[in-house]
């Protein structure tokens, strides 16, 4: 098979739907016109753990419009199937209206569905809920944790031991929420027995699966529908509770329902990056080499859901070592279960590990990348694998020169700007890209156009216009004649979008069809007396702009058009597929970045500003530059939250969430983003993919916590242990 001319890979292209989402045009979850949809608005629970002993809905119920009052006790009980996939963390499932049990604060304890959203918000006002309170436990430090996850490599213990120098340092990272612009939101439809569902997901097989799950129903009588996502960062890699609450509302109304999350549910109503408390020792001889580390993990989990996520990962590989011992455990607590959010557990992982390596190159009067150089392994030490790729000197080395490391003055406090205090700061950053198995259909028409569909979602890095840009070179079609859809649970099989794996997976499995398409073409031509191809080695064909030719011989070929009109074909369709990486693994196969930050601390006040950021990073083929420079800006963005901002603060007193609300949950605004760049290397990687892609979504949020962190060490002096980085705590 000829290589394909790569003109759409590669190019600084454009979305393909930018027109669309700045026309308004773009119908995310709640935007579609239901015929006769009603409004359901949830009533969430007042207590963080108890019983309900009553509920009183008669003046809900008697205010106009109000169609139907459901709790638990009136609901009917739902099979809720055991459905381990979908991404369900191992557990009992919240089930919602099926006893009287309150879990954590905030928990739907009944939904109010009336014919306007007014009445549904009104009524669900007037539902009068009377609890049996019990003193809920929300405070990670005073959970009782379950029993650990541990990895240990050579002797951990004796290694820190007889180390020269050692560190015990102890780091609290708070919760974070991801906090899209589009609140999560479902429009639930029953026809008959078949439920079709409108629902904000970063991955609707699994939403499907889940509703079939709680419902019983079979797989073909649920549809899920979602093809576009305001922003997700993991909020939407799981099926949620009021996904479910709409579905059996509108069962019971018999209306179609529609029911969106107030900005203050989407605090307990979807998951969250869960808080940490992590203590690691770290041990290394005079010369910074380390000999050993010790990690003690504990994270939030809910009270029925054991959730878990790659926070043990780094520890275990991005630095040569001969004794590692971990130990990560979830301490449940009368809250909502945790989900991932990008760059889950790496960019915690990532926060303690490079920090400390900050505090340790400090310690040694060591430059902060030669302590990392000192300590770059040969090899993955964990998974006893060579590294696929793993660039991260290089990543150094650019980001070194252009970041203008050399002018950083290592010793603290060193610098002023008037009452600034300047530091500069780096940290390194790995993620692991997920390689999911995946299934995609392309059709090429007689009209030399082509549609690609495949089941995933664009919640944002822009999966419409890079996997259009995929199907475009493999077909050898312009991106104006190739359209790609998703998000329908009709179009083939894909795992979540998410762990940075849409590309890998999803453009694989693309490739994949899009590949058969063009081979079934010029097959029908070169096998044809009546081509110009007739007879030329399929091997030597290519395809461009819709048109097939030799590859030594432009003058000589044909259309698509031509050759399925003379065949009186109406199409040319294929199905592709992905099925993910060898197993077992031959490589190990990660992306990874350098993280550069300057930033200035007010002497007085104690308030950061981030002046400049740069990262650079070890991703693999960039399949479209301009979408990885945007999805590095917006990780830059979200890091910068996690650093300074971003901190859910929970009343443990009665389980609330006091700063449920976008006033209160801060989140970094314009005034926050300092020039950013992203600088990708060059060059690709082949460990199990069609594309050579690694997956760069994820990847470009970790370790820029600790680059902050460390720039405001050099600026101030002050070590803080602590997420996020807060005025008051520098004071
Ligand atoms: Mo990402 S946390 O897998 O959306």
């Amino acid at each position: 098979m000829s290589p394909q001319p790569q003109a759409a890979v590669g190019a600084p292209l454009s979305r393909v739907d930018g027109r669309l989402k700045v026309t308004g045009k773009a119908l995310y979850a709640a935007e579609f016109d239901v015929d006769g949809a009603v409004h359901a608005v949830m009533v969430d629970a007042g207590i963080g753990r108890g019983r309900i002993t009553s509920i009183d809905t008669r003046d809900a119920e008697k205010h106009p419009g109000v169609l139907r009052v459901i709790s638990h006790r009136n609901a009917p009980k739902l099979p809720y199937r055991d459905n381990s996939g979908s991404n369900n963390p191992p557990g009992r499932r919240l089930r919602v209206f099926q006893d009287d049990r309150v879990l954590f604060h905030g928990q739907p304890v009944a939904v109010v569905v009336a014919t306007t959203l007014e009445a549904a918000q009104h009524g669900a006002s007037l539902v009068e809920v009377e609890y049996d309170a019990e003193q809920p436990s929300t405070d990670l430090n005073e959970g009782k944790p379950g029993e650990p996850t541990a990895y240990a490599r050579g002797d951990a213990d004796a290694g820190l031991r007889d180390a020269a120098v050692r560190l015990d340092l102890t780091y609290q990272l708070a919760r974070n929420h991801h906090n899209p612009m589009e609140p999560h939101a479902t429009i639930a439809r029953w026809d008959g027995n078949k439920l079709t569902v409108w629902d904000k997901s970063q991955w609707v097989m699994g939403t499907h699966d889940e509703i079939a799950a709680v419902f019983d129903l079979p797989a073909d009588a649920v549809r899920v529908i979602n093809p576009f996502v305001g922003g997700g960062f993991g909020s939407g890699l799981r099926c949620w509770p009021h996904t479910i609450v709409a579905a059996l509302a509108a069962r019971e109304t018999k209306r179609p329902v529609k029911l969106v999350l107030s900005r203050r549910q989407m605090y307990f109503g979807t998951g969250f990056r869960p808080s940490y408390e992590y203590r690691l020792r770290l041990g290394s001889d005079r010369r910074g080499r380390l000999s050993a580390a010790i990690h003690e993990i504990d994270a939030e989990t809910s009270s029925y859901e054991t959730f878990t996520e790659g926070v043990m990962a780094p520890g275990q590989m991005l630095y040569s070592m001969a004794n590692v011992s971990q130990a990560y455990r979830q301490v449940p607590l009368d809250v909502n279960t945790p989900i991932w959010m990008r760059g889950p557990g790496f960019a915690s992982a990532s926060f303690v590990i490079e920090s400390a390596m900050d505090e340790l190159a400090h310690k040694l009067g060591l430059d902060p990348i030669e302590l990392r150089r000192r300590n770059e392994p040969s090899e993955d030490e964990a998974k006893n694998l060579p590294f696929s790729t793993r660039r991260l000197r290089e990543c150094y080395t650019v980001g070194a020169r252009e970041f203008g490391w050399d002018r950083r003055n290592p010793r603290p406090r060193s610098t002023r700007d008037g009452n600034w205090l300047v530091g500069l700061g780096m940290a390194a950053g790995v993620y692991d890209p997920g390689r999911f198995p995946a299934e995609a259909r392309a059709r090429l028409d007689a009209d030399g156009t082509a549609v690609v569909e495949a089941a995933t979602s664009d919640m944002g890095p822009g999966t419409y216009t890079s996997q259009t840009q995929v199907a475009a070179d493999a077909l050898g079609l312009t991106m104006r004649t190739v359209t790609f859809r998703l998000g329908d649970s009709l179009y083939p099989q894909t795992g979540p979008h998410g762990g940075s794996s849409t590309m890998a997976s999803v453009g694989s499995s693309v490739v994949d069809a899009c590949n058969q398409v063009r081979q079934q073409a010029i097959k029908l031509a070169v096998e044809d007396e009546a081509s110009p191809l007739h007879g030329v080695p399929a091997g030597d064909i290519v395809v461009r702009n819709g048109r097939l030719h030799g590859k030594g011989n432009p003058a000589r070929g044909e259309t698509y058009r031509s050759l399925l009109a003379r065949h009186n074909r109406s199409h040319l369709e294929a199905r592709g597929n992905y099925t993910g990486p060898p197993t077992p693994e031959r490589e190990s196969y990660y992306a990874y970045n350098a993280t550069f930050a300057e930033v200035a601390v007010d002497a007085t006040l104690g308030l950061v500003r981030v002046r400049r950021m740069l990262g650079v990073y070890d991703a693999g083929r960039i399949i479209s530059p301009k979408l990885a420079e945007s999805q590095a800006f917006g990780g830059i963005v979200g890091g910068i939250g996690t650093a300074l901002l971003e901190h859910t603060v929970t009343d443990h007193r009665d389980g609330r969430i006091v700063n449920a609300n976008l006033a209160d949950y801060l989140v970094p605004v314009n005034a926050d983003v300092p020039e950013v760049r992203a600088i990708y290397l060059d060059g690709e990687d082949n460990a199990g993919n069609l594309l050579g892609v690694k997956g760069l979504g994820e990847v470009v949020q970790v370790g820029v916590a600790a680059a902050i962190g460390n720039a405001v060490f050099n600026a101030t002096g002050r070590r803080i242990r602590q997420l996020p980085i807060t005025a008051e705590a520098l004071l």
